[in-house]
């Protein structure tokens, strides 16, 4: 029997009636179009398709969309635009911590949860803090460094 959900995605309100056995991506992805959440491996592995619920980073291929009833997502969508990039976004692309891009949003929305709890966090706690992201391409370096200048400019500092 279908369920009706309603949560706020990147602000905006939707009601829908789903199966309650459709994930979190998919409901973002085929339901509501949003196809920024990426996903690779679908058994919670690769964290690509990281987003943000209620605050917290999940995966939302271990999700369901069911569980998310009532929450707040925020998907990468909902950080800045392609003429506005948020400062995260513009230091990965001036850092070069990015390549095929396809692991780029669940890295985006995993260094988000880290800088909001962990403001301070040194560049070995970035590191631990994305060890459940992979990405095929960039070797982590300027993933690192994206994030690390990011947080410095967060903090006021200059990069
Ligand atoms: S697609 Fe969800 S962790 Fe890989
Ligand atoms: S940039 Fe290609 S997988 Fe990370």
């Amino acid at each position: 029997m279908k369920k009706d959900i309603a949560v706020t995605v990147n602000g905006r309100e939707y009601e829908a009636r789903i199966e309650p056995r459709l994930l979190l991506s998919d409901f973002l992805r085929d339901t509501l179009g949003l196809t920024g959440t990426h996903v690779g491996c679908e058994h919670g592995v690769c964290g690509a398709c990281t987003v943000l619920c209620d605050g917290d980073s999940v995966r939302s291929c271990l999700t369901l969309a069911v569980q998310a009833d009532g929450a707040k997502i925020l998907t990468v969508e909902g950080l800045g635009s392609r003429d506005q990039l948020d400062a995260l976004q513009s230091e990965f692309r001036d850092k070069h911590a990015l390549q095929c891009g396809f692991c780029t949003p669940g890295m985006l929305m995993t260094a988000i949860d880290l800088l909001n709890k962990y403001p301070l966090a040194s560049d070995d706690e970035i590191r631990q803090g994305l060890s459940g992201n992979l990405c095929r391409c960039t070797g982590y370096q300027n993933i690192v460094a994206a994030i690390r200048a990011a947080a410095t400019l967060r903090m006021g500092g200059a990069t």
